[in-house]
């Protein structure tokens, strides 16, 4: 007999549970283990610093909106969980990862009694939010997909707080019907937007903010922006990737296929207008042009801030993708340039190996195709090292979003990203007015010099993760 079995008794099937957090009544003690332990592992990676955010963690029941999935799956720390796919088999909806909603939840700063609006529906993000706004708040929540919302009505309504209003419609034109007066006090944006939809700041409180994954170059940044008046201020920004837009807002980014099929270069910001690639085919069976930059990275330190400083200040930039293992590009997705009949990539090579990912070296190089391949070349590495020496500490810019239409002259100074709803101004640090892409003549006369006082942005990585400098995409939903 094993010691302290006492004989005659009932086989015991479960314990008791030590964790902390309440268990939801009738639930399997394991739910409320792998809740406990989801949020001590996003509350260990920094992405909960608040109390509420912690106690929605710890309480609301996340498997009850994941019915299909194992426990552990739909209390993985990590990872989303598809809830919907299209007939090509991609992932059209799902419950984002739990670090990424805990992350844009803080950044919204809401308070008890508020009136939020969710566009991305599920069910468990918006009793998240539900749940740090109290008894007294609402979330509305929209979804293109009458699918969507018809489940997120059902889940809610059974493991719910009946604070959660689930609306059929294309958030891009967010939730007239149910905009509160003074509008709503925060608005999540729960899939990769390409622009910022002016219905969202229209719809939002003065002072209020807007986190939303938006695309810059093609790579999505969770950012929270805060309204004031016309314009949204960004604040702070993750690193993420969501389900793409599905509504009227949506857009296929221009892309040409060359090398039979075998290289594909896409412009997610649209073509520029000089852009002519009839003689990118005949650069890409030249010679390969390459340079280091003598820029060198550790392992595991993430660059995820030059990619938004590439696509922001290289004039043609754009994205090459290629199969795992191709001759002619060294990475499968690469951020490059284009420019008279030539195109360059950046790319960074193992220069020092070591046992631990973390002590290995990178150095960026740039590799280059066409007769005006070492021009271009010369042009990235540039940019690579001004990042390094201007951007890489500093982190992300407080960058301003103003509505389409806006004149340069109303603009502050910094590289001009044009959307078709609106201008995305970066004020990087280390720029002169020179080198400023489409200039604003107000600030023809002033440099962006380094060391003006900005508030610090490093980069922040998921939980318990570590990142090879190629900063393989994953993606948070
Ligand atoms: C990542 S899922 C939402 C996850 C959800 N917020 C959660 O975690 O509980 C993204 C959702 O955005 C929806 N979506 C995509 N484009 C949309 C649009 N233009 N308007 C409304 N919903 C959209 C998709 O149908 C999908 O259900």
């Amino acid at each position: 007999m094993w010691p302290g079995v006492l004989p005659g008794l009932p086989p015991v099937h479960s314990y008791p549970s030590s964790c902390a957090g309440p268990p939801v009544p009738g639930e399997p003690a394991a739910a409320t283990r792998l809740r406990a332990r989801m949020t001590e592992a996003v509350i260990a990676g920094g992405w909960a610093p608040s109390p509420r955010v912690q106690t929605a963690l710890r309480e609301v029941p996340r498997h009850r909106f994941l019915p299909e999935a194992p426990l552990e799956e739909a209390y993985d720390d990590y990872h989303y969980v598809v809830t919907a796919r299209d007939s090509t088999g991609a992932a059209v909806s799902s419950v984002s990862a739990a670090w990424t909603q805990a992350d844009m939840i803080e950044q919204l700063q809401l308070e008890p009694g508020m009136v939020v609006l969710e566009v991305g529906s599920g069910g468990y993000n918006a009793e998240l939010l539900a749940h740090v706004l109290g008894e007294r708040g609402r979330v509305v929540t929209v979804d293109v997909d009458p699918r969507v919302v018809d489940r997120t009505k059902r889940l809610c309504a059974e493991a719910g707080s009946g604070r959660v209003t689930a609306v059929l419609g294309d958030g891009s034109l967010g939730a007239p019907a149910y905009v509160p007066a003074g509008g709503f006090d925060g608005v999540i944006i729960t899939h990769n937007a390409a622009d910022v939809a002016p219905a969202w700041r229209g719809q939002l409180a003065d002072g209020a903010r807007l986190v939303v994954p938006l695309e810059i170059g093609g790579y999505a940044r969770s950012i929270a922006l805060v309204c004031r008046g016309d314009v949204l201020h960004a604040e702070h920004w993750t690193y993420c990737g969501f389900v793409r837009d599905r509504g009227a807002a949506a857009r296929t980014a221009p892309a040409v296929h060359l090398a039979d099929g075998a290289v594909t270069m896409r412009w997610e910001d649209g073509l520029p207008t000089d852009a002519d690639t009839s003689e990118l085919e005949e650069a890409l069976r030249g010679p390969r042009h390459e340079i280091a930059t003598g820029v060198v990275l550790p392992g595991e330190y993430s660059f995820e801030t030059l990619q938004i400083y590439a696509a922001t200040v290289l004039p043609g930039f754009c994205r090459l993708a290629a199969p795992e293992g191709s001759d002619l590009v060294a990475r499968q997705d690469v951020a490059a340039i284009t420019a008279e009949g030539s195109l360059a990539y950046f790319t960074p090579i193992k220069i020092h190996h070591a046992p631990k990912p973390a002590d290995s070296r990178h150095e960026f190089y740039i590799h280059a195709y066409g007769p005006a391949g070492p021009a271009l070349a010369e042009r990235f590495a540039a940019c690579v090292r001004d990042w390094d020496e201007h951007v890489r500490e500093e982190g992300y810019p407080p960058m301003t979003v103003h509505p389409a239409g806006t004149p340069d002259e109303h603009l502050p100074p910094g590289d001009v990203l044009d959307k078709p709803f609106s201008r995305l101004v970066f004020p990087w640090p280390g720029r002169t007015s020179r080198q400023l892409r489409q200039l604003p003549s107000s600030s023809r006369e002033r440099d962006l010099t380094p060391g003006r006082s900005r508030p610090h942005r490093r980069a922040r990585r998921p939980p318990g993760r570590t990142f090879a400098p190629q900063l393989l995409l994953r993606y948070a939903a």
